[in-house]
């Protein structure tokens, strides 16, 4: 009998690896289509929130999680009754931006002590090409004293979930699936089948898998960084970049792309794991890395544009009070791990102007843990000179240019600074709100 007829049977146990962002979405759909589902990661924390029914990473929500049949455990034997086997463990990058590969070589030490014969361990961490088969096929070998295509196999699925969007789900994205064989891919497919509503997309090799992935981010982040780069130059010559960028998107094929900051642990990380390989191959990127240094720096070139305003309009940036609308590297998702608007922060700071950061999507613990830094309420904010606004959080795109105008210092002298980083109001209505503002 195949692991996909065992999963469906209920013989044999799922079990996913890593239940963050993205293990934990397939976990809860695993479990929902009547699988016996197991949930292992190293962060007991964690464990005790989803054995409680909490979803912090709010992607799934507290019920789905109370109504799972799932087993959230940090005891790596509870691997041994599974045949098929999901990573989603991270992959971040070292200081030197090159790939840290110690959780996923973490992992697939855990999986390999515990691997039985007949399994299928299939990888949904990010990586470069020849990864999973350079890195990963050894240790699983090493660790079970077994042999990939005689007693285990192995498989590469990309994940394109996109945390906080309501639309893009795990069940109606076309998922990317590769196997070691052409036997392990049809299993493979048939699994994922089971969660996928609109199918599976095979290639014929894992490298190919991995290098979808890595270059569908790298993709976004060259042309980010090509909006970036307009945004720039536009400034010095005062032409409005969102006026010529809604402009652009009048023409049949305009990619649609706007200014912004990169940040997170995909768009901002993957290009360098791509980078990292072809070097090794001798070639050296021209275009990924430099839109990489262009996208790094718009945090620092926010901060500076903010001083500039506040210097134009007689403020002294060193008294100024300056408000963050938001810390998460993006909007309406509590993720706030390498995020540019702390970029912002860190270059006010370098100027010794302490911004206040406001955020009611992020966990205060988290922020505090991460940066450092204590989160306050919105309801007590007043008396401000400057707002700026990295995050488009649907709670900040609610309040009005007239509620806006309440949070800032009240004397008629003083003037109002905004940067809008991401232009969530309109051109028009800031014209005449009588606030200084300016934006990406
Ligand atoms: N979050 C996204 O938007 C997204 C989208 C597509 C792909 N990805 C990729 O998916 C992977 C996972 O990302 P994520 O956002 O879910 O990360 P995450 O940090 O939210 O979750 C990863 C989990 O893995 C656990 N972990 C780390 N090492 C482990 C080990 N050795 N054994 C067991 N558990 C371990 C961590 O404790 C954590 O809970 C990364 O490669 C990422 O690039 C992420």
């Amino acid at each position: 009998m195949k692991v996909y007829d065992q999963l469906v049977n209920k013989e044999d146990t799922l079990s996913v690896v890593g239940l963050g962002y993205v293990g934990m979405p397939l976990a809860v759909a695993f479990a929902k289509k009547g699988l016996i589902v197991t949930g292992f990661d190293l962060n007991e924390n964690k464990i005790n929130q989803y054995k409680k029914g909490i979803d912090p990473t709010l992607e799934v929500g507290n019920e789905a999680i109370k109504n799972s049949n799932i087993e959230f455990t940090i005891d790596e034997k509870a691997l041994k009754k599974s045949k098929f086997i999901i990573v989603a463990v991270p992959t971040p990058i070292n200081t030197d931006h090159t790939p840290d590969l110690s959780p996923i070589i973490g992992a697939s030490k855990i999986i390999g002590r515990n691997l039985s014969k007949g399994s299928i361990v299939v990888f949904e961490s990010t990586v470069y090409p020849g990864c999973t088969e350079d890195v990963c096929i050894p240790i699983l070998e090493e660790e079970s004293g077994l042999k990939c295509g005689c007693d285990f196999s192995i498989g590469y699925s990309p994940e394109r979930i996109n945390p906080g969007d309501k639309v893009h789900r795990l069940e109606n994205i076309k998922k990317v699936v590769s196997g070691y064989d052409d036997e392990t891919l049809e299993q493979i497919q048939k699994v994922y089948d089971l969660v996928i509503e609109v199918g599976t997309y095979p290639v014929s090799n894992i490298r190919t898998a991995e290098a979808i992935k890595v270059v569908e981010n790298s993709q976004r982040d060259i042309n980010i960084a090509f909006m970036n780069e307009l945004a720039i130059v536009f400034d010095r010559m005062d032409i409005d970049t969102n006026e010529v960028v809604e402009g652009m998107n009048t023409k049949w094929n305009a990619l649609g792309f706007r200014p912004g900051l990169v940040g997170g642990h995909c768009i901002g990380v993957d290009p360098y794991y791509f980078t990292y390989q072809a070097e090794k191959m001798g070639y050296h990127s021209q275009v990924i890395l430099n839109g990489r240094i262009v996208n790094d720096q718009m945090g620092k070139y926010v901060a500076e544009s903010a001083i500039k305003k506040m210097i134009q309009v007689g403020k002294a940036p060193k008294n100024a009070r300056v408000a963050i609308f938001g810390i998460t590297f993006k909007e309406n998702c509590p993720d706030c791990r390498n995020s540019k608007a702390y970029d912002i922060i860190k270059t006010l700071n370098e100027y010794e102007i302490n911004p206040v950061v406001i955020d009611p999507w992020a966990d205060p613990e988290d922020v505090k843990k991460e940066y450092d830094i204590d989160l306050i309420d919105l309801h007590n904010l007043d008396n401000v000179d400057c707002i700026i606004i990295p995050v488009a959080h649907t709670d900040f795109k609610n309040i009005s240019l007239d509620e806006l105008k309440l949070l800032y210092k009240i004397s008629k002298d003083e003037e109002k600074v905004l940067i809008d980083v991401k232009g969530i109001y309109d051109l028009e209505e800031l014209k005449e709100s009588g606030i200084s503002f300016w934006r990406l």
